[in-house]
């Protein structure tokens, strides 16, 4: 059996050190075992609330308290895969921000009480700092200056990440709703289901995406922020002017337009700041990351360009707790017991 050892002065040598992570920020119930350095992950647990799909979009408190129901099998079904036991936890690691803030207090009080019980230092990690670090899993010799798209439900932003430690620098974002957010409207539109962007990208398979002109939000101006509110309106005015019966028969094309300006948009900017910053390495995480058309997309374009591109699995580009443990590997540590005064937020 694996487990840890008393050291010579007390402290507390490891024979298989690990990070245990906790991730509650939004509708997925995620813990991970990682590796100290971050760059690998032993095991990912992520159990998806599928409660919200009904009311095709996340109830914050049927959110929080399905992570109350699950965060405990799921942190035991963690360690159980990575074949160890919380002897093994070195340190414990957990969203603290942004997020829903109920769901994130389920997934800090539960990581408070685990370090607490165990004497261990705690991290507080930022999720979209677990996001980007979810590139270095994808490719454990990644090493910044890179520029990363973080594209998800809540979020869509350009960064200059410029140290492993030295945090992010803010280059554009968007100023309206994020492209998840784009997606998960227009899917509820065009009456798919919840979450939006995998729905669309099922519903565009057979679809043109020029038969139904779509705008690419700031498409020609030089800064690098997003919008897609202009997308989504020229989405509710085309269906407005059609019956059911057309709405139906134009589905996939509509669809496949949609989709296709919300990823042209997104790699505009992206390789636009690649030039501006001269980035020789891109990388790209969040949900929306997961989309095979942004994907292929982009591949085509760094290919040409001879830039290299990380975008994580897509398991790894959905919300899940390795990404939160390797940020966790660059975040300063809180100790015993001075984290019992820490606290989540929304924002
Ligand atoms: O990062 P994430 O799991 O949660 C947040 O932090 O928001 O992102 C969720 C978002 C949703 O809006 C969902 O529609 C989108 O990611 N998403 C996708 C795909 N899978 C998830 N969008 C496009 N294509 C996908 N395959
Ligand atoms: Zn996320």
């Amino acid at each position: 059996m694996v487990g840890s050892v008393e050291g010579a002065r007390g402290s507390k040598c490891y024979k298989h050190p690990v990070i245990l992570a906790i991730e509650t920020s939004c509708d997925d119930t995620c813990a991970a075992i990682v590796q100290p350095d971050g760059r690998r992950a032993l095991s990912n647990v992520v159990h998806t609330q599928t409660e919200h799909a009904r009311y095709g979009g996340v109830v914050p408190e049927v959110a929080s308290r399905a992570h109350l129901e699950r965060l405990d099998g799921v942190v035991k079904e963690s360690l159980f895969a990575a074949g160890l036991s919380l002897d093994d936890v070195q340190s414990v690691a957990v969203t603290v921000r942004p997020g829903l803030i109920g769901a994130l207090l389920v997934g800090v009080a539960a990581a408070k009480g685990l370090a607490y019980a165990r004497r261990l230092p705690l991290v507080p990690v930022n999720h979209l700092e677990g996001h980007v670090a979810a590139a270095y899993l994808a490719d454990p010799a990644l090493e910044p200056p890179f520029v990363a798209l973080i594209a998800s439900g809540g979020h869509t932003a350009l960064y200059h990440v410029v140290g492993v430690d030295r945090g992010m620098r803010l280059l554009g974002e968007t100023l309206d709703d994020a492209a998840g957010e784009a997606l998960d409207k227009g899917a509820r539109m065009l009456g798919l289901g919840f979450p939006g962007g995998p729905a669309i990208s099922r519903a565009a398979r057979d679809g043109d995406p020029d038969r139904h002109d779509f705008p690419v939000g700031l498409k020609n101006r030089a800064n690098l922020d997003f919008s897609f509110s202009g997308l989504k309106t020229s989405l509710l005015y085309k269906l407005k002017g059609m019956d059911a019966e057309r709405v139906r028969e134009e589905l996939p094309h509509l669809a496949a337009g949609y989709e296709a300006a919300v990823v042209e948009a997104l790699s505009r900017k992206l390789l636009r700041a690649a030039q501006i910053t001269e980035a020789r390495v891109l990388v790209v995480a969040g949900g929306v990351a997961a989309n095979a058309l942004l994907r292929r997309t982009l591949e085509e374009e760094c290919v040409r360009l001879e830039v290299d591109l990380v975008i994580p699995p897509p398991e790894l580009c959905t919300d899940n707790a390795a990404m939160i443990g390797a940020a966790a590997a660059h975040t300063p540590a809180v100790a015993y017991p001075d984290y019992l005064a820490l606290n989540a937020r929304s924002v």
